[in-house]
């Protein structure tokens, strides 16, 4: 097969992990930059050119968009999509992961437990809302956007809470407010799926000091066994999302597994090496399976 990854570079770990997989599988494979392609709209057919060429129509996509560039790496996946090429994440549901608000709308709409979560876009109705989620303080404010924790605040009392969150919103920065689940400590669980069923599973524990178990935060991980419950509302999850690969975020709190996030280019490093587990080789399998041929 010929398989294009859309990656900003070829020397990313997870980029590389799946070049390594695709060529031990026999397949020819080329990294592409989805902020270097343009796309084109001449005589109602459509193109992507790289480097002043056509690229045509590979014969699956893998997009490994970060968050920083998720309008137009959409744009570059939604374009192949019209062109009828496979890609193992599609356009909708990457988009649909990627905005925290989306995600958990979707998830509490369909019964899947997620921690309370409260949306405002006027600076004065904060103090009310924050009101809502309780009198335990801390709180989390989130950026919509925010990836490797960069964008996750503590708001440690109402006034400091209150006074982050209206500057986020006269920034125009959209934020999510939520309840901190202060008996995760520090922890939280990612469950690795490829193709419907969980390949991978592994702890992240923050360092000292930091409530935050994104591993680019200095967390530490090991391999932890996850129970059914937590396995199929991750498995649930990441259908209704609409992903085939997904790293679905779970902390466990006293009232059971909450889903934090779902993560449609979840990084391959940590996992790989945390697990043992060849994640790339699943997903090359994967895309072997479910690539249509290419219809010119
Ligand atoms: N409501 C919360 N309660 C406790 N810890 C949280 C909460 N939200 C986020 N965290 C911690 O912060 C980390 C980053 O939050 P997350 O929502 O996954 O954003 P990002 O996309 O930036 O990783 C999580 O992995 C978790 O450790
Ligand atoms: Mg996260």
């Amino acid at each position: 097969m010929r398989i294009l990854i859309l990656s900003r570079s070829p020397i990313l770990y997870s980029t590389h992990s799946l070049v390594m997989a695709a060529r031990r599988r026999g397949h020819s494979v080329r990294v592409v930059d989805h902020m270097a392609c343009d796309l084109t709209i001449l005589d109602g057919k459509l193109g992507v050119r790289y480097q002043g060429e056509f690229l045509g129509c590979p014969d699956a996509v893998i997009p490994r968009i970060g968050s920083s560039v998720t309008s137009y790496g959409a744009a570059v996946v939604r374009h192949f999509e019209m062109m009828k090429v496979y890609t193992v994440v599609t356009t909708d549901a990457l988009l649909r992961a990627r905005d925290k608000r989306t995600a958990l709308q979707y998830l509490a709409a369909h019964q899947l437990p997620v921690p309370d979560s409260v949306f405002t876009a006027m600076p004065d109705n904060v103090e009310s809302m924050l009101r809502m989620l309780g009198d335990n303080y801390p709180v989390v404010i989130k950026m919509l956007n925010s990836t490797q924790g960069q964008g996750v605040i503590l708001g440690e009392s109402l006034s400091a809470a209150q006074s982050i969150a209206e500057a986020f919103i006269r920034l125009r920065e959209e934020i999510l407010l939520q309840k901190f689940i202060v008996e995760s400590k520090g922890k939280d669980v990612r469950v690795f799926i490829v193709g419907g069923k969980v390949i991978a599973t592994m702890e992240r524990s923050a360092r000292d000091g930091e409530f935050r178990s994104n591993l680019h935060r200095g967390a530490s991980s090991k391999k932890v066994r996850i129970t059914p419950d937590e396995e199929e509302i991750s498995l649930r999850a990441a259908r209704l999302m609409g992903l085939d690969v997904a790293g679905v975020d779970i902390l466990r709190s006293d009232r059971g597994p909450l889903i934090l996030e779902i993560n449609a280019s979840p990084g391959l490093e940590g996992i790989e090496g945390t697990t043992n587990v060849d994640i790339s080789g699943h997903i090359i399998k994967f895309v072997e399976t479910h690539a249509r041929p290419a219809v010119v």
